[in-house]
């Protein structure tokens, strides 16, 4: 990062998961390991800087896999340490929440954000990059694990959620109707929508077995439907309660085409100014995380050496 500008955001590759229909932890954090330091190298590489141009080394410290987060907390309070930089312990959740603030356009403090992504569905109300509230959030399962749980249901390889996109502009999103659990407040419940399709496909394969092949788009159209309305309407609702206008989506599921088609025209009825990250902003990567750690660094909040990371934190 240069100021709040990404200089460069390397990705290692996830294809491991494929072969396991998820991710297999212990796999997870061996990866870390072999690729932790040609993706550093890669990313200063990229920048066109060297090691010693840095002023602070920034690490993911929670949520998220503990292994994968343990290799990452120790290299760079290593990194950090022999070159005598500071270090900044970054909140995941926080980084999704404020990557818009990547953007060419970025929104205005205060906005709402509406984070979906495979580990977490949040609305967080972000008065500044270091007040953050949240406002509601899911009672069990994600959006995204909802895309990938009813996608495999339909034999699609892991992470679904891009396939589903995919094949969803091919069918017909009223085509069969899946039931959501409504909620109290502003809160989610996605669990409920996986056991809907799984029962439905159920009694529809016993009459047809080719069933789901047969009817693919179109059982992906409605799933993703159900899925973006639920967030959407809860998203509305939220606005309407606070009445800030700056909306923001973040996470791996804004990179779905209908949530961000439906959240523009939703944004355009009620007059909100909308806010969608850039593709590789979406989805996890590097450049959010030293957002994060820029805005930090501005406050001065440096991690302590004794810092350890967390699976499970909220903001
Ligand atoms: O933010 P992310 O990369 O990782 C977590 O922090 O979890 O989100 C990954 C999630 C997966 O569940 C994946 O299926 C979903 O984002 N996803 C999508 C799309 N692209 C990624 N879901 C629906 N449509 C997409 N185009
Ligand atoms: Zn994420």
């Amino acid at each position: 990062m240069k100021n709040n500008v990404a200089l460069s955001n390397i990705i290692a590759n996830q294809e491991i998961h494929k072969k396991y229909g998820g991710v297999l932890p212990e796999a997870a954090s061996r990866m870390h390991i072999i690729n932790i330091v040609p993706v550093v190298q890669e990313a200063l590489e990229k920048a066109n800087i060297n090691l010693n141009q840095l002023s602070a080394i920034a690490y993911t410290q929670s949520p998220g896999l503990i292994g994968s987060l343990l290799v990452g907390v120790h290299f760079a309070k290593g990194l950090a340490q022999s070159l005598q930089l500071p270090s900044i312990a970054v909140n995941h959740l926080q980084a999704h929440a404020l990557s818009n603030l990547l953007n060419n356009d970025a929104p205005a403090f205060p906005f709402i954000v509406l984070t979906v992504s495979g580990g977490h569905t949040q609305l967080i109300l972000c008065r500044s990059a270091v007040d953050l509230e949240v406002l509601g959030q899911t009672k069990d399962d994600a959006a995204g694990e909802a895309f990938d749980k009813t996608g495999k249901l339909l034999g699609l390889p892991y992470p679904a959620g891009p396939m589903m996109d995919k094949l969803s502009k091919e069918g017909n999103p009223k085509a069969f109707q899946f039931s959501i659990a409504k909620m109290e407040d502003l809160d989610f419940s996605f669990s409920g929508i996986k056991t809907s399709v799984l029962y439905f496909l159920q009694k529809q394969i016993k009459i047809n077995p080719s069933f789901i092949s047969e009817n693919l788009p179109d059982l992906c159209a409605s799933i993703q439907h159900c899925i973006v309305e639920a967030l959407l309407q809860k998203l509305e609702k939220a606005v309407e309660i606070y009445g800030i206008k700056n909306v923001c989506i973040a996470g791996g599921v804004s990179a779905n085409n209908a949530l961000r088609t439906r959240f523009e025209t939703l944004g355009a009825k009620h007059q909100w100014k909308t806010f969608i990250p850039a593709f590789q902003y979406c989805t996890d990567n590097a450049a959010m995380i030293g957002l994060v750690a820029y805005y930090k660094f501005l406050n001065k909040q440096f991690a302590d050496w004794n810092t350890i990371p967390s699976a499970r934190a909220t903001i």
